[in-house]
């Protein structure tokens, strides 16, 4: 069970999204998982220029350390998406990593998988602006949502630390949902509906986009 955990805050060690998100690795750790931490804004990941040869061809042209990361992505089962509000929304560096994940959402490939997501905020209940952004986003992609948990650094120490606790617990049932292959019905019907939509708008575009025709194509089969 490999979890894969990505911190978007690109204020390092003092980040308190970071906790949250170390908060749920250590969760998952402590149930057998496999964790691993990624901080998001050390790396090197340029902007999507919506060029659509990721539609064409199956991948991205750039040469970063996005290649890198989506690898790791790919083979998680479950995934810790954290990131500060910034304007109501997750930061630039994580917006720039959903952006190039074009081609996994047409395809639906974080089908199977399990997200939690994680944010803090400078105003009191903020931090849901983020986590509700993130959570639509990861079912999106086809991934269930585990749950997600969060703060207001305004709130002071006390709770942060039970944000920390919460996203500890959730790390733990993170675990569980891996090991059981847990289905969300309500999520797996907007998981259908998703994919329906995405398979629609690839048919229609076939000759243009060849890789994701030729994945729904065999999916099909
Ligand atoms: C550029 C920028 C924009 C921000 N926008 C908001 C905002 O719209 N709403 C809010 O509640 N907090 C906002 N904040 C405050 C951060 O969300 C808050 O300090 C957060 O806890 C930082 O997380 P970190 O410690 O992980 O970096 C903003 C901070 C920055 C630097």
């Amino acid at each position: 069970m490999k979890i894969l955990g990505i911190s978007a805050s690109p204020r390092g060690s003092k980040s308190q999204t970071l906790r949250l998100v170390k908060a749920v690795l250590d969760g998952a750790r402590s149930k057998g998982c496999e964790v691993e931490l990624v901080d998001l804004c050390k790396l090197n990941i340029e902007y999507c220029n919506a060029c659509g040869i990721c539609h064409k061809k199956g991948k991205c042209y750039k040469k970063d350390d996005f290649q890198a990361l989506y690898k790791k992505l790919l083979a998680a089962d479950g995934l810790v998406m954290g990131s500060p509000n910034y304007f109501r929304s997750v930061s630039a560096q994580m917006k720039t990593l959903i952006d190039r994940m074009a081609y996994a959402v047409h395809c639906q490939l974080l089908r199977g998988k399990y997200a939690v997501n994680v944010a803090t905020a400078g105003g009191v209940k903020n931090e849901r602006q983020v986590t509700k952004y993130l959570d639509e986003i990861m079912l999106t992609f086809g991934s269930f949502v585990t749950g997600s948990a969060g703060t207001s650094v305004r709130l002071g120490f006390r709770a942060m630390e039970t944000a920390e606790r919460k996203a500890f617990r959730l790390g733990e049932k993170l675990a569980g949902d891996v090991r059981a292959r847990r289905i969300y019905i309500k999520q797996g019907r907007i998981h259908e509906e998703t994919g329906k939509y995405f398979r629609q708008l690839v048919d229609m575009n076939k000759d243009e986009w060849i890789h994701e025709h030729k994945f729904w194509s065999r999916a099909s089969k």
